[in-house]
């Protein structure tokens, strides 16, 4: 075994944050950074090796036709009064706000090995990865699953088809101000030691 360090290992994970769009800066990032947290989502554990984890890359200009599919997503869902004119704009401008956005995806056959929450959950897995490693490279991202970055239009856009499912982006970039925090419940409200 090589020499681990778990208080280290603690750290990123206790200090690990969401960091959403109003705390980034919308300046370029290291892509080698992002190649790293691609390979780290690699080694996600995941039942009978599916390795079900699919990632489409959109940065630079690769964000405009995003930003179009998020807007045509906006106005699919609301066609009626519930429009708005700045709602659409502010889904078109979002891929904008992070320099990089990361489709994620759980890849399916139609005759899948495993069940598919079994490979829903191994995605899962998989971002959590890249999002230590986002953590541990000094970069901001936050997993964004709402219903305009998981729309069948978007899903189409990226190029995902059924039973495949597109599970929202992951977007990464550097802070702009401070890092947020967040609380969690003590431990003991969730685990339960059975008793003989
Ligand atoms: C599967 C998944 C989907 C998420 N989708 C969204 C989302 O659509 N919008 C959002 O603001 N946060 C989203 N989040 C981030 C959570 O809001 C965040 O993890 C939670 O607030 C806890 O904060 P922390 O990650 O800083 O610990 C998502 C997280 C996960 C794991």
């Amino acid at each position: 075994m090589p020499d681990l360090d778990p208080q280290a290992l603690f750290e990123i994970i206790r200090n690990r944050r969401s960091v959403g769009l109003s705390r980034l800066l919308p300046d370029p990032i290291d892509l080698d950074a992002v190649r790293w947290m691609l390979d780290a989502a690699r080694w996600a554990p995941n039942h009978g090796l599916t390795e079900p984890w699919r990632f489409t890359v959109y940065t630079g200009e690769a964000r405009r036709p995003l930003s179009e599919a998020f807007a045509e997503a906006y106005r699919q869902m609301n066609p009626g009064d519930s429009y708005s004119e700045e709602q659409e704009t502010r889904q078109r401008n979002r891929p904008f706000q992070a320099p990089v956005w990361i489709a994620v995806v759980t890849h399916r056959d139609e005759n899948p090995k495993m069940p598919e929450w079994e490979d829903v959950i191994a995605v899962g897995c998989a971002v959590h990865n890249m999002h230590l490693m986002a953590y541990s490279l000094g970069l901001g991202a936050k997993w964004s699953s709402g219903k305009v970055s998981s729309h069948p239009h978007v899903a189409q856009f990226v190029g995902v088809q059924a039973p495949s499912k597109l599970l929202g982006f992951f977007y990464i970039g550097k802070l702009a101000g401070e890092w947020p925090e967040c609380q969690r419940s003590p431990l003991e409200e969730k685990v339960r030691w059975a008793e003989a």
